[in-house]
């Protein structure tokens, strides 16, 4: 077994895991989960979203919530971006890394950002084009890339055509999203090592969601091929709106206890990040979804 020595985290909890709370967050509380993940030793914070608020209600605070936070040298706090409209938004409030999003399956594509594949890599080509004109780096992302709530099985070679695209278009990084949480080891090893034919593995990460409670597993197969960066969310939070039945991210807590048990530096301090999973769970009224976090 070869595995990395060393992983980043990427965390997504305030921006994927956020977006679904029906209840709205108040601001300050997205300020502080921010500022005490960036506490922790993580490197990458996903912040917010610049999307539209009429379809991401949670988030229609986002130029707030990133005026807000106490940035630290060495963290980046991408945002996700749908078109030019969010690139200057999240500009005008001095973003300097954002997130695109496109789906290797045409159905979600379409429900998620009212957009074809093809659709969807039209736009965002000015927003990377305005990007790289003003030094700001871009990550990609691809949805459903082991299944799809509408469209059911997604091909490899979807996904392997999308990340392509991404990655050429100058995203310097991949992630490569379950966002149903419906994959199982096999199928994401091998799903990864297509895309890695095509996109070196070092601009790869992955994704998972814990529908089916997979997650954890899938990640194992995948830092076995190689793959050194990973998303998760404290607490466990997380899904999308426009996938039906997809439930919380990964948890951060559960995904550094496995990589500190298997030797791989991630710079994150456990303790810290458990108790912030507490706190946000005690900010959204439940118990931290992180494993970890309810037995420590
Ligand atoms: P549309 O309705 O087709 O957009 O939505 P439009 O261009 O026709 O504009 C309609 C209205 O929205 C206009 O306002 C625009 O100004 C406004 P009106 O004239 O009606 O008052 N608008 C905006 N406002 C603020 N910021 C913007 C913006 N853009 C348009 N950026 C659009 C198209 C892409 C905007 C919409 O579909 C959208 O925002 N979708 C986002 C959905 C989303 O955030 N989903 C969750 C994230 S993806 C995910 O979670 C998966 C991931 O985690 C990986 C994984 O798990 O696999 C990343
Ligand atoms: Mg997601």
């Amino acid at each position: 077994m070869s595995l990395p020595r060393e992983v980043r985290i990427v965390e997504v909890g305030p921006r994927d895991g956020l977006q679904n709370e029906k209840a709205l967050v108040p601001t300050p509380v997205k300020i502080e989960l921010i500022d005490r993940l960036g506490a922790t030793g993580l490197r990458s914070i996903e912040a917010t979203s610049f999307v539209s608020p009429k379809w991401i209600p949670q988030l229609a605070d986002a130029a707030e919530v990133y005026s807000g936070i106490r940035r630290r040298a060495g963290v980046h706090y991408p945002v996700l971006v749908p078109n030019l409209q969010g690139y200057e938004r999240a500009r005008a409030v001095g973003v300097e890394e954002i997130a695109v999003f496109a789906a290797a399956s045409e159905a979600f594509s379409r429900k998620n950002i009212n957009a074809s594949i093809s659709e969807s890599l039209e736009r965002f080509a000015p927003v990377l084009e305005r990007a790289a004109a003003d030094g700001v780096r871009v990550r990609g992302y691809v949805s459903t890339v082991l299944g799809c709530p509408y469209q059911g099985e997604v091909p490899v070679a979807d996904v392997v055509r999308v990340a392509t695209a991404l990655h050429r278009a100058g995203c310097y990084e991949i992630s490569l999203g379950d966002t149903i949480g419906i994959g199982t080891p096999g199928k994401a090893a091998a799903m990864l090592a297509a895309v890695a034919a095509e996109v070196p593995m070092a601009a790869l990460a992955v994704h998972f969601h814990d529908t089916r409670g997979q997650a954890l597993a899938n990640i194992l197969a995948c830092l076995e091929l190689g793959v050194a960066v990973v998303d998760s969310a404290v607490s466990g939070v997380g899904g999308c709106p426009y996938a039906k039945g997809a439930s919380g991210n990964v948890a951060s807590e559960d995904v550094v206890y496995m990589l500190d048990g298997l030797g791989i530096a991630t710079g994150v301090d456990l303790p810290a990040l458990i108790d912030t999973g507490r706190w946000l769970a005690t900010q959204l009224g439940r118990e931290t979804g992180s494993k970890v976090g309810r037995a420590a």
